[in-house]
């Protein structure tokens, strides 16, 4: 219990939210413009943001707009032919969406354990999960620190498995100089509104297949063909196809207006992250807490969550009583994640036992992530160390 002299670092007024986004006077006038001009959907501010991504990316890729990263995983799995009676394996440490996207395309989801350091999904015990369904490998790159992916493409390789990337949390990734969303057939980003650049909601997909580029625009948008997003342009009406059955994943230009202008801090905010994230690791050495892993050699980290461990055997504070007293301080926080076997659903569908993917259900019990984005003021960043150290005091 906290005492009754407990005193806020913060005041309600001054509530710091967890992963709020920078947006500035650019973001607000490309919107209004958008507004305005009567076109208000999908557009040309999609193409300029997916060409602005792809370039990003290093320009050998095609990037496709939509409205999730959910959309993403999804229409990458439907497009490779992932479905009824294929085996997905993806990481037991993950957002919901992941698995569930696997769910939606008809294929049987497999978890794999995760590496207790690096919280990426572990190569070994990914072989170990691989059977003659096993269709694909879905690796998430973690908090922005990317997967080994030498040994992933060598197993995907070796057992002709079809590799897509889950980089919501990976923008700015590279590993041994390639970035990350670029290795397999699809790498798929969110823009959700905590994610390192943001259009309130959305996603994007990078192929280097120019083809499956048209198939994912077709399959986004109803499977109506071609180009139909212009059906109502100065071009005159064109009639469209359905050539599929498809979804309702397209990015709007409202989103991408976001998109474009967030896309060219990116790398201004990384650097802030990085600070961010050293001067943490600096306030927080010789605390009775796990710290992020230092990022790999040859590798570049997005710095999207700074996860800390609190094992209760050690601080005396459970990782739950450690959250509500951050709130106390009116400080943020968040879990990334729970073990995906802790949610009754899976639990119930697949027989999934947390027991057995035991660093991931560690990590989902002990993990609690504090705000890290570029939004922080310098006061910010010292009122969230003075809350976590005062958090974890015994009283
Ligand atoms: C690892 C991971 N995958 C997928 C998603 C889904 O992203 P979106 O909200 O854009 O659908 C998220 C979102 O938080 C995520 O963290």
């Amino acid at each position: 219990m906290i005492s009754e002299e407990f005193r806020p670092i913060r005041t309600r007024e001054r509530f710091l939210v967890f992963g709020a986004p920078s947006i500035e006077q650019v973001e607000i006038d490309e919107l209004i413009q958008s507004l305005r001009s009567g076109w208000i959907g999908t557009g040309p501010k999609v193409f300029r943001f997916q060409n602005d991504f792809a370039s990003y990316k290093g320009g050998e890729v095609t990037a496709v707009a939509v409205n999730s990263c959910t959309a993403a995983l999804h229409l990458s799995l439907i497009a490779s032919g992932v479905g009824p009676g294929d085996e997905v394996i993806t990481s037991a440490l993950t957002f919901c969406s992941t698995v569930n996207a696997i769910i939606h395309a008809g294929a049987t989801p497999v978890l794999a354990d995760v590496d207790p350091n690096t919280m990426n999904i572990d190569p070994a015990d990914v072989e170990r999960k691989i059977t003659p369904r096993t269709r694909a490998i879905l690796p998430v790159h973690f908090a922005g620190r990317p997967c080994e992916m030498d040994q992933l493409c060598d197993l995907a390789g070796k057992h002709q498995l079809i590799l897509i990337e889950d980089c919501a949390h990976a923008i700015e990734t590279t590993w041994h100089g390639k970035p990350a969303g670029t290795f397999g057939r699809f790498g798929c980003f969110s823009f959700y509104v905590t994610k390192n650049i943001t259009t309130g909601e959305g996603g994007m997909i990078l192929t280097s297949d120019p083809a499956s580029a048209d198939r994912l625009r077709v399959l986004g948008l109803h499977g109506m063909s071609k180009d139909a997003w212009k059906r109502y342009s100065d071009e005159g009406y064109l009639h469209y196809q359905v050539v599929d059955a498809g979804f309702k994943y397209n990015m709007t230009d409202m989103a991408a207006s976001l998109g474009i202008h967030q896309l060219k801090r990116v790398e201004t905010w990384w650097k802030k992250r990085e600070q961010i994230w050293q001067r943490y690791n600096e306030a927080f050495a010789g605390q009775p807490i796990g710290l992020p892993a230092a990022p790999a050699e040859n590798t570049r980290h997005a710095y999207h969550l700074y996860t800390v461990l609190i094992d209760e055997e050690v601080t005396g504070v459970s990782r739950d009583e450690f959250l509500a007293r951050m709130m106390r301080h009116n400080i943020g926080a968040g879990v990334h994640y729970q073990s995906i076997p802790e949610h009754p659903f899976y639990r119930e569908r697949f027989g999934w036992e947390k027991e057995n993917y035991p660093h991931a259900h560690r990590i989902g019990c002990q993990t609690a992530s504090i705000p890290l984005s570029p939004a922080l003021s310098a006061t910010d960043v010292e009122d969230v160390i003075a809350a976590v150290k005062h958090s974890l005091t015994v009283r």
